[in-house]
């Protein structure tokens, strides 16, 4: 059997470890063969390949990004998108299944794909750990380690200062990525999509931690609003799935805060820098071994399914299970971290 692997959506690490994962086991256990596709979806729309064997994955577990290279592509739209035109270009390469690792907008095509007949099984990917049917995805724990040692770095400097210190994480509409490093870096605040807060709100907890002599450190997700605000802060347009794209309101809030306290405020957004660089040993871990239950899921041709982590364990459920919704922060959650904050 010959396997296609395409890494789709935003880059995350531990790609590189799934594509590794599949390809040692898929030739030791089954005697399958791989080709990379290149680019996610882009690379089945115009013809984009590489080769893809044992030896191209040697000591590939701890690099991040994806070899394979990643776009936002639609596999819908363009002229040669759709299934038809997609199913001929896997004919013609010989491609027998392929593997698509992604997110949400990777999933939610790759499940329509399915639909229509293509063999799939989907790898879920994203650091914003928000796809229901599985309890983590791979990448959010290096996020977070990123994202913690960054508020650890700012607490200092804001100490020094006397600052208050607003730090903007990743997440798109989830608050995974703020409430873990929040609460590993001990922040005052945690800002989250699924919780708007009053602008009262937050400056009675910064000023509750200023009179007690500290700086104030507030982590905001991108995706947050502010208590008023109707759609989270975007001014970047779409994405090819049609999703607008987040990032800058803590420079919104920042400003708002030294306005109603007088106490200086800073906001740093640490952006794309949550994705970048070598997976932590969890992500390896987890990545590399829902690599290898894909090639057994297509050994078993479980197609439209996607293999996912459930406790301990890696199961398979249906793209369409994680595709169904937003997996979100739940109250409870917030309300467990929110006893710290002030
Ligand atoms: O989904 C992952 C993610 O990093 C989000 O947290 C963020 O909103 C988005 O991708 C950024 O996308 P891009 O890399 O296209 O700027």
């Amino acid at each position: 059997m010959k396997i296609g692997i395409l890494t789709s959506g935003g880059d995350c690490p531990g790609l590189n470890a799934v594509i590794r994962g599949a390809v040692l086991k898929g030739v030791r256990t089954h005697d399958f063969e791989f080709v990379g596709i290149r680019n996610g979806w882009r690379g089945l729309v115009q013809n984009e390949f590489m080769p893809l064997d044992r030896h191209s994955v040697r000591g590939l577990s701890r690099q991040g990004g994806t070899i394979l290279g990643s776009s936002r592509t639609n596999p819908f739209e363009g002229e040669n998108g759709g299934p038809e035109n997609i199913q001929r270009t896997l004919d013609a390469q010989g491609i027998d299944a392929v593997i698509a690792i992604g997110g949400e907008g990777t999933l939610t095509a790759a499940h329509r794909l399915t639909e229509a007949g293509l063999n799939i099984v989907g790898v879920p990917k994203t650091i914003d750990n928000d796809l229901e049917a599985t309890d983590y995805s791979f990448g959010f724990n290096t996020a977070v380690e990123i994202a913690t040692e960054a508020i650890d770095r700012l607490r200092t400097t804001a100490e020094s200062h006397g600052r208050c210190m607003v730090v903007e994480v990743m997440g798109r509409h989830v608050g995974w990525i703020a409430l873990h490093s929040g609460m590993a870096g001990g922040a005052h605040a945690i800002l989250i999509p699924e919780q708007p807060k009053s602008i009262a709100q937050i400056c009675e907890w910064v000023e509750r931690v200023r009179d007690r002599g500290r700086a104030p450190v507030i982590v905001v997700s991108e995706g947050f609003l502010l208590a008023g605000m109707e759609e989270a802060h975007s001014t970047k347009g779409l994405d090819a799935f049609h999703r607008p794209r987040l990032g800058g309101i803590s420079e919104i809030i920042a400003p708002l805060i030294e306005e109603h306290t007088g106490i200086e405020s800073r906001a740093t957004v640490l952006g794309h820098t949550q994705r970048g660089g070598a997976p932590s040993a969890y992500d390896r871990v987890l990545a590399t071994r829902l690599g290898m239950a894909a090639v057994d899921a297509i050994h078993n041709e479980q197609w439209g399914s996607m293999v996912s982590l459930r406790g301990t364990e890696i199961d398979v459920v249906s793209i369409a299970s994680a595709t169904i919704g937003l997996k979100r922060v739940p109250p409870a959650r917030y309300d467990e971290a929110s006893v710290l904050f002030g």
